[in-house]
């Protein structure tokens, strides 16, 4: 394999060249922006994993893991807009590992994009299906349980195996998948309305919530560590890095960079407002969550749900959950657009199969690959469990984030004169900063917890699985190198072969 062109890199030039040529205005102001990335952020993170995180790991002290991931994900974010600022195009993160560390980072950066959107879409439907499956018995209307799990749960700490599908979060996804077909894209009035109805119900829970907080479910705040990542400061971390899920998608800001008015000035306010003001709304629903319930009952499908119903509110039960649904399925819609855009890119650059990026005649969207892409990830979606998927977006997000804080270092060192209309604050502190949080903070504790339960050994300090308490579970650790060496093999035997930029013959036009 010739070294040379597993770091070619694709010319900026021609980058700003292939997006000069479309025909986007720059017609969004900050508060478009940051309304875009809350309809991105808020879903499945806040309105289901919050609770797992606060029962398994963190107890009440889940709040402050919401500033730990926030944090993670502020640094990453001015990076993310630093390099859009500098090629505002579509493809986001995987363009930019292509302009600068070359095309194996630039592959494996797009392959991570699929953890991260394809992934986090299944993750999204699974918490889906649990609040639809629940809205649905409260009209009457009984699933059953083998329609609505995984083949593959946690139940009591011990790892089962059903042959069950989750034909409801299949569903959702290939519905979703129907609609990007047809052409249906977000847009910006329906954004908003989705996004009002979610910061609403959220508001309300948070409103009529405080008044039924009993702060004796505060105490302890951080529970005592139980070994491993059960609980103290270990603990906090580690949920820090689940409900890292909850803020991706934020990076939907930056890949509007080529349609904002004033990208120097609103970028940053889009990306770290939609955060803030995220971070804000999920310390408070978790004050409300962990200070209305005892936080050991909160590893639920639908923790919000539970909160409402001890609050004994059924109107406010039937607005969460329709709250939730609306919400929810606007973010699965958004993520599985956001996977079709970057493989199509990909595809585009010769690194995929051209199904990828052939555009429908009639509906001219690239249908054929948003079908393959839908089918896939309603696969996921329909066997495996809501923490395994979760732990996958997280590390691959963590990981793409990593990447693109990397990517601002080497391209402020090798090309300073490039014009960047926004540039990070506090250089090279803030990438530096970007890199440690999300290596040490956010794929640390996955990294570790799913290698100790693979092997059976806490790392963090002796043996696992006291009876009834641990099960030994490679399933993470088996899909996770899987999925490297599926993805290593497919550049070898593809995107190797077939990549434009190292082989650049005449190609017949699209
Ligand atoms: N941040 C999105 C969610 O929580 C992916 O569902």
């Amino acid at each position: 394999m010739a070294k040379g062109q597993l770091f070619a890199k694709k010319p900026i030039a021609l980058i700003q060249q292939e997006f000069s040529g479309g025909p986007l205005k720059r017609h969004l102001g900050p508060i478009n922006l940051i309304s875009l990335g809350i309809g991105a952020i808020i879903g499945a993170g806040i309105f289901v994993m919050t609770g797992q995180a606060a029962a398994d790991f963190a107890g009440p002290a889940v709040i402050l893991s919401f500033v730990v991931a926030g944090l993670a994900c502020a640094f990453a974010g001015l990076c993310y807009a630093e390099l859009a600022s500098t090629m505002p195009v579509s493809g986001s993160a995987y363009t930019y590992s292509y302009a600068t560390l070359g095309e194996v980072f630039a592959w494996s950066m797009g392959w991570l994009l699929l953890l991260e959107y394809g992934v986090a879409a299944s993750t999204v439907a699974v918490g889906w299906s649990g609040y639809a499956v629940s809205f649905l018995k409260d009209l009457g209307v009984v699933i059953p349980a083998a329609m609505s799990s995984s083949t593959i749960s946690l139940e009591d700490g011990m790892l089962t195996y059903e042959p069950q599908i989750n034909v409801v979060a299949s569903l959702g996804i290939l519905l979703v998948t129907g609609l990007l077909v047809v052409g249906v894209r977000e847009s910006a009035s329906v954004n908003n309305v989705i996004v009002v109805i979610k910061v609403a119900v959220l508001l309300l829970f948070i409103g009529v919530g405080f008044t039924y907080i009993d702060q004796a479910n505060w105490t302890p705040f951080i529970p005592p560590n139980e070994g491993g990542f059960t609980y103290g400061v270990e603990g906090i971390l580690r949920a820090a890095s689940i409900i890292f899920f909850a803020y991706v998608g934020f990076e939907a800001v930056s890949t509007a960079a080529g349609e904002a008015k004033n990208p120097q000035r609103d970028l940053p306010i889009g990306i770290l407002g939609s955060l803030l003001f995220c971070t804000i709304i999920y310390m408070l629903v978790a004050a409300v969550l962990t200070g209305v319930v005892k936080f050991d009952q909160l590893g639920v499908p639908d923790p919000i749900a539970v909160a409402v119903d001890a609050m004994g509110l059924p109107w406010l039960s039937f607005i969460v959950k329709i709250g939730a649904i609306t919400g929810l399925s606007s973010v699965m819609l958004v993520l599985v657009y956001a996977q079709t855009r970057v493989f199509y890119q990909m595809s585009k650059d010769g690194l995929l199969p051209r199904l990828f990026s052939s555009v429908h005649k009639t509906f001219h969207t690239p249908a054929s690959g948003t079908v393959l892409l839908g089918v896939v990830i309603a696969s996921a979606a329909a066997v495996l469990p809501l923490r395994v998927l979760g732990d996958l977006v997280s590390l691959g997000t963590a990981l793409a984030f990593t990447i693109v804080c990397i990517s601002v270092i080497y391209l402020r060192s090798h090309a300073p004169d490039l014009p960047r209309p926004f540039k990070v604050p506090l250089y090279p502190l803030t990438p530096i900063l970007g890199v440690i949080f999300c290596v040490l903070f956010m794929m640390g504790p996955i990294i570790l917890d799913i290698v100790s339960k693979s092997i059976g050994y806490d790392l963090l300090g002796g043996m696992l699985g006291s009876p009834g308490e641990v099960s030994r579970d490679p399933i993470a650790l088996g899909i996770l190198v899987s999925y490297i060496v599926i993805g290593a093999l497919i550049y070898t035997l593809y995107g190797y072969k077939n990549s434009k930029i190292a082989h650049p013959a005449p190609t017949p036009a699209e």
